[in-house]
Parts: structure tokens; sequence; C-alpha cells
């Protein structure tokens, strides 16, 4: 093994000859929205994910299907799982097969099976101190899957969130790795604190994040002044607070959002900032968000300003 569960990274990573190393991961949820194909395409993205943020390219899944019986109409199952079959024709990726149960509440994700470079790996725990650190995708999707279900959110900014959400990682990994990369993660439901946290420990860094530069989507703010966030940034922070040394109370909330499909948070040397843009905006993407740096090991593993 590469990597495995030591280091609380995104996937397992195994060697098997000189050129070739796996990568394993799954991921499955209930749905974030009510359109059952956006759902399973945004299942999609968020499982093959893993496998991005190793540096890796996913090359064949598993669907895991938890399909409650009689209660949705019947061409639901059909719909997830074809829009599941859109996130995988768009990645490459073979769904070969998979597995459903019935249960009481609706889950659909995939196991993914990916392919890296064994010297190519790009794991949580090679952040050095005097790197950048850059987030590919804005936050707060918790935040306005929350106002969704609250009735709250406007069709345009649904929208926006479930493009932001059925986006693939794969373009941030090729240009991470193009621009070497220390270590990478995606940051999903434990929230940007969480996942920086998990990077921080298993670097032996402290990560400080410029709250200002955190890139947020549209309305984001508001609904968090008007009280609407799940229940899970509560618990994030909660949890993860303890890992953050910050001094403006309120307007860290955001890096607590726990995130679907998030983008990837990336640790690379300063100077290869310009190149890691290239490569997203040489990709049709937009450029990172430059959201801190990596400091010396210090009493707590996130420090926000
Ligand atoms: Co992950
Ligand atoms: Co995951």
């Amino acid at each position: 093994m590469l990597v495995s569960e030591g280091t609380v990274d995104d996937a397992g990573v195994y060697l098997l000859n000189d050129e070739v190393a796996l990568v394993f991961t799954v991921d499955f949820f209930t749905p974030v929205v009510d359109d059952a194909r956006d759902f399973g395409r945004i299942s999609a993205a968020n499982a093959f994910s893993d496998v991005y943020a190793m540096g890796g390219r996913p090359v064949m899944a598993l669907n895991v299907l938890c399909f409650p019986d009689g209660e949705l109409p019947p061409d639901a199952m059909a719909e997830i799982l074809l829009g599941g079959e859109d996130t995988a024709a768009e990645a490459g990726v073979s769904i070969v097969g998979g597995h459903s149960v019935s249960d009481r509440e609706l889950k659909y994700g995939l196991a993914v099976v990916g392919t890296v470079h064994p010297k190519r790996v790009v794991t949580n725990a090679g952040a050095r101190p005097g790197q950048a650190l850059a987030l590919t995708k804005p936050l707060g999707t918790g935040i306005l899957m929350t106002a969704l279900k609250e009735g709250k959110l406007s069709a345009e900014s649904l929208a926006e969130a479930t493009a932001v959400m059925r986006r693939l990682n794969r373009a941030a990994s090729e240009a991470m790795v193009e621009a070497g990369a220390t270590a990478a993660t995606d940051v999903t439901g434990f929230g940007l604190a969480g996942h920086a946290s998990a990077m921080a420990r298993a670097s032996r860094v402290t990560l400080e994040i410029d709250l200002a530069s955190v890139p947020l989507l549209r309305g984001v703010r508001e609904f968090l002044d008007a009280g609407v966030f799940p229940g899970g940034l509560a618990t994030n922070r909660e949890y993860y607070g303890r890992s953050v040394s910050a001094a403006a109370g309120a307007s860290a909330d955001p890096i607590y959002d726990p995130q679907t499909s998030g983008g990837l948070l990336v640790a690379l040397p300063e100077e290869s900032l310009a190149r890691l843009s290239g490569g997203l905006t040489g990709r049709g993407e937009r450029e990172p968000w430059v959201i801190g740096r990596v400091l010396p090991e210090g009493p707590h593993p996130i420090v926000a300003r």
C-alpha cells in the first residue's frame, strides 16, 4: 500500500508495478437536489473526485444504490443511474455493474477504481512550509442546499450550485499534477476546515487560511446571516473548531460548511501558481483561488485570519 488509512487520505493507493498504482475509493449519499438526473451526475462527480484528489484518473466504477420501494416515481431510479452514466462518460469511466438494496432512504454513489503513476501520487501528507494553498471551487453548497430544502433558493442559484457540484475535478487534478503540487485533497463533508486540518496533520504543518480570500457561491453570506445553514456546519464547527485558531468569529463559518463534490485544496510552491492557473484556464476552467499558505507546524493545524 502506498497510501492507507493512517493519514486519513481521500483514497487507498496500491502499488501494482513500477508504472501503475491502483486508486480505490467509495462515496454515496442521500439526494442533495430534487432532480434525479442531476443527483446522479453530482454523486458520480463526487465519487470520482477522491481519485482526482490523489492525482489519479478514474477508470471504472460500480454503482451503489439504496432505493425505497414504491415511494418514488418508477423512473427515478433509472434517471439517477443515467445521471451517473452522464458523468462517467464525461470522465471516461466505465460503470461495470453495481449493487442495489431496498432502503427507507434513497442513497446513490459509486465505488471507483483509478490509476496513477506511483511517482505522481499526490497525497494529503506532502504540504511544505512556504508553499501556497489554492482552492478550485467556491464554497457554500451545503448552505445553498439547505436553503433549497427550506424553499428559499432561487432557480438561478440552484442552477449555479448544481453546475459547480456536477463539475469534475479532472482539470484541477491534471493541472495540479503538471504544476508540481505536493499535496491535495478534495473538500467534501467535513468542510474546508476539516479537510484542511487533515492535510495539516498528515503533513505536520499549519495551514494559514485568509478568510477574505476564500471564495463563496452567490447568496451564501446572506443565507448564513439569516441563520440558514445545515446541521453539518454546526457539527463541523464544534469538532474542527478546536483545530482552528481564528480571530474572526462568525466570518469563519463558511469554512465549516459541508460541501458536496467540492473542489481541490492544493499545496504547491508559490512559483508554480501561474502554471496551475494556466493548466486550468487552458482546459476551459477558471483560475483557482489562492486562499492561504503553508506554515511550519504550530499549536493549531489551521490559522484563520
Ligand atoms: Co475526499
Ligand atoms: Co470521499
